[in-house]
Formats: structure tokens, sequence, C-alpha cells
């Protein structure tokens, strides 16, 4: 029956009611906190690009994850800031690393709260890329290699979930058998599996400072024309071993995490980004519009898409805005 018997804006008329039919709702159990450690840092120190978001001392990852954890956060992703940088990553395995120091530090100061960390190179080699360099071509099996000690160092220290982000071919089932053989056969991988190339990814690298030194991404990460190659990133991942996936960046890849969350039956996250943070607390600051709603809103139409969960810098924020 059309106008005038229906009438849409009938429920709009009040708060309540407005609520009563509210399709989306998200809690503070739909957000992960990226948290940044810096090797050596005595004081946390701000990141130009992300207002709001510093990069950490020990102690201030710890304080930052108890806010977080009493703001009905359950989880962090960490990632790591080394002392030294070399073209093979050897700081990302270390076993007194920049990260395996901080998952020891949280799970033993606050257990119950989740500990993700990103597996991959970019932030510990010198060039900047994901992985181990031929001339200017990043190596995949060579990198492979890698990744397990990443990922069985980051075991030994304790984590609760690891999160290969790098893109290479075989990742997740290389991880996959390093952890079995060693004992860690329960440990949990969330593939970065639907990992496009994208410029909203600028305010992270000068936050770990893991601009490429030449080149780009593009002959790893994907291309952000290409929903069906997403589609059979996910594929392999999860042939593989993945247990959970997840797409990034959130905002420009809605359409991936529908067809993601229709097709499989697995968790399916989504990485809200932090060019995507970063525009809209930059507007925030112009008073161009309202940064707690645009970021609301934006974290609305993440979950409508279909994300199970969404990583994002606005966390604990979020948290207090959906309680
Ligand atoms: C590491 C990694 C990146 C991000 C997460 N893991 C950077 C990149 O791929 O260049 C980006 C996260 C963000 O922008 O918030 N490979």
């Amino acid at each position: 029956m059309a106008f005038p018997v229906t009438r849409l804006r009938r429920l709009r008329r009040t708060p309540q009611l407005r609520d009563l039919v509210r399709e989306t709702r998200l809690h503070p159990s739909d957000f992960i906190l990226p948290l940044f450690i810096e090797e050596g840092r005595t004081a946390p120190v701000a990141i130009g690009s992300m207002p709001g978001v510093r990069r950490h001392s020990m102690a201030s990852l710890v304080r930052e994850a108890e806010i977080a954890k009493r703001a009905g956060v359950p989880g962090v992703i960490l990632f790591g800031i080394p002392k030294h940088k070399d073209p093979l990553a050897k700081s990302g395995y270390a076993k007194n690393g920049v990260v395996q120091q901080a998952v020891r530090r949280l799970k033993k100061e606050i257990p119950e709260l989740v500990v993700l960390t990103d597996v991959c190179a970019c932030e510990y080699t010198s060039h900047g890329h994901c992985g181990i360099l031929k001339g200017q071509e990043v190596q995949n099996d060579p990198t492979l290699a890698l990744l397990e000690k990443i990922a069985l160092s980051h075991a030994e220290a304790g984590v609760d979930l690891v999160a290969p982000s790098d893109m290479m071919d075989g990742r997740v089932g290389a991880i996959r058998r390093a952890l079995d053989t060693h004992g860690f056969q329960d440990l949990p991988i969330l593939a970065y599996s639907a990992k496009f190339a994208s410029a909203f990814y600028g305010p992270f690298r000068e936050a770990v400072d893991s601009t490429p030194a030449f080149g780009d991404r593009k002959s790893y990460q994907m291309d952000a024309a290409n929903p069906r190659e997403a589609i059979r990133e996910i594929e392999q991942d999860l042939a593989e071993g993945a247990d959970l996936v997840m797409v990034k960046p959130a905002l420009t890849a809605l359409d991936v995490i529908t067809r993601a969350k229709e097709r499989f039956k697995v968790p399916v996250w989504a990485y809200h980004v932090s060019g995507e943070y970063a525009m809209i607390e930059a507007a925030r600051q112009k008073g161009w519009l309202d940064g707690d709603r645009a970021q609301a809103e934006a974290l609305t139409a993440i979950k409508r898409a279909g994300a199970d969960r969404i990583l994002t810098y606005w966390a604990v924020q979020a948290a207090k805005w959906f309680k």
C-alpha cells in the first residue's frame, strides 16, 4: 500500500520509535583497538597524521590497553616500531623484540584482554617492503620462511591470535604448518585476506615509518578494482587454514565485506584503516563536520555491510558511543 496509507516517517517520529526499529546494532565488543609500541620509548608521542593516536612506551601501552578493556573493548592488535631495521627484518622475530615483549607484558597484566599481532615484515625492513627483496622485487617464497619465524616468535610470547597482513601467496598455510609443528595447533589465524593496495594506509606508514623506500605495494596487495579476486584470496586463505578473514580498507570495500559475509561461514572482520580515521579527524579539527557522529556513522556502515568485528583507532570512543 502506497502513500498516504503507508507513511514511512511514522516509525521515525521519536528517538524511542527509531530505536525500536533499528536494524543494525553496534556494541563495545564489536571493536578491536590497534596499538603502536615503539622500542626504547619512555613516554608516548603523538602521531601527526592520526590525531588522538600515539606511539606508546611499554607503560603507556599497558595503560591504554587497560582503558580499552574497561570501556568494553575485547581486544587489541599490536604493531611494533623497532630500533633497528634491516633488509631481512631480523628485529621482527627477535625473542626480545618490541612486539614480543609487549605481548608478554599485556598477557601478564591484563590476561583477559585478547591480544592480536600483525604479522608482516614492513615495520622491520629498512626498505619498507613487506618481504625479502631480490633487486627491486619482493620475493614470495623466501618471505614465507620469514613470516613463519615472526608468527612463531609471537606465539612463543603468548599471543592469542596472529594476523598475517603481507599478502604473499601461501603465507597462511606456511604459518599454519609452522605453528602446528611447534605445538601451537590451537593458535588461530586471522588472515588479512582481501587487502587492497590503498592510499588510505598513508597515516599508518607515517606512524610506523614503513613507507616503501621505492615503488609501491601493488605487486602483492590487491587492485581495488577487483572484487572477484578478493573472493579468490579469501577462498585460498580458508583452504590454507585461516580461522577468520579480514577485508581492508573498510569504507572503500563495503561491497567486498558483504560478498564475503554472504559467501563464507567464517567470521568476517574489517579494518577501518588509518586514512579513513584520519580523514574524519582532520575534518573534525577544521570544524567541517561532527567528528563523533561521522565516526559512528562510518562504523555503522561497516557493520551494516556485514563485518562481524571492526579494527578501528576509534575503538575506545566507539565503545562508549555504542554502549
Ligand atoms: C602491514 C600493515 C599495514 C596496515 C596494517 N598492516 C600497512 C601497509 O600494508 O602498508 C595498515 C593499517 C592502517 O592503515 O591503519 N603491512
